[in-house]
């Protein structure tokens, strides 16, 4: 039984996935500031850490994937722009294997693929469930922390459940939309 990878790089394309570009909306929209931000899924572009670390806001952003190559394109540009890494750390893993222990306090988490990628390899060597990795960023969060879902996604049916039900326990409190983003605050 082996990792369940991402044997893929994903390019940016904003007409098929805008979900990151209209993130950095958001945040620039908010003004959001000094912010610890945990991100599912950075691409091979590596948009929401490259422009976090060049807009002058200050928030550190830990992104995670699962590709291989995506995770060594993250080595070179860290390589070659060491002013990009200094804020901008990526992880490379099975996201259902987070350990929570080891994960900081957030102040934003994005989970714009749940659903996507869960299979039975997953659980084959006994990883969470999209609802048990909610709940694990969840805990990480700050009272008043965001999690964001991306209403795009061709999962998002799954998500929304999962979204739906932590509001309907209290867990979650729905904020509102922005561009193709659902906004949730964790009670504070
Ligand atoms: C379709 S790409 C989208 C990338 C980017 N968010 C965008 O919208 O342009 C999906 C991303 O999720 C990551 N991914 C897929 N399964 C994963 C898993 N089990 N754990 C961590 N990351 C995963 C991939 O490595 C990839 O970076």
């Amino acid at each position: 039984m082996s990792l369940a990878i991402y044997d893929d790089v994903w390019d940016l394309d904003l007409a098929v996935c805008p979900c990151d570009q209209h993130f950095l909306d958001w945040i620039a929209a908010r003004d959001l500031r000094g912010a610890r931000i945990f991100h599912f899924g950075t691409g091979n572009h590596h948009l929401v850490g490259i422009r976090s670390a060049e807009d002058g806001r200050g928030n550190a952003v830990l992104g995670i994937t699962a590709s291989p190559r995506e995770h060594e394109s993250y080595v070179r540009l860290v390589i070659e722009r060491p002013e990009i890494g200094r804020r901008y750390k990526v992880l490379f893993g099975d996201i259902y294997q987070l350990e929570p222990r080891l994960l900081p306090e957030l102040d934003v988490a994005t989970l714009f693929h749940l659903g996507e990628f869960w299979s039975e390899k997953n659980a084959a060597y006994g990883a969470m469930t999209d609802r048990e990795l909610a709940l694990s960023l969840l805990e990480k969060l700050v009272p008043g922390g965001w999690l964001l879902f991306y209403t795009g996604s061709f999962a998002y049916d799954r998500a929304a459940a999962i979204a739906d039900r932590l509001e309907a326990e209290g867990r979650l409190l729905p904020a509102g939309n922005f561009a193709t983003l659902r906004l949730c605050r964790k009670p504070g």
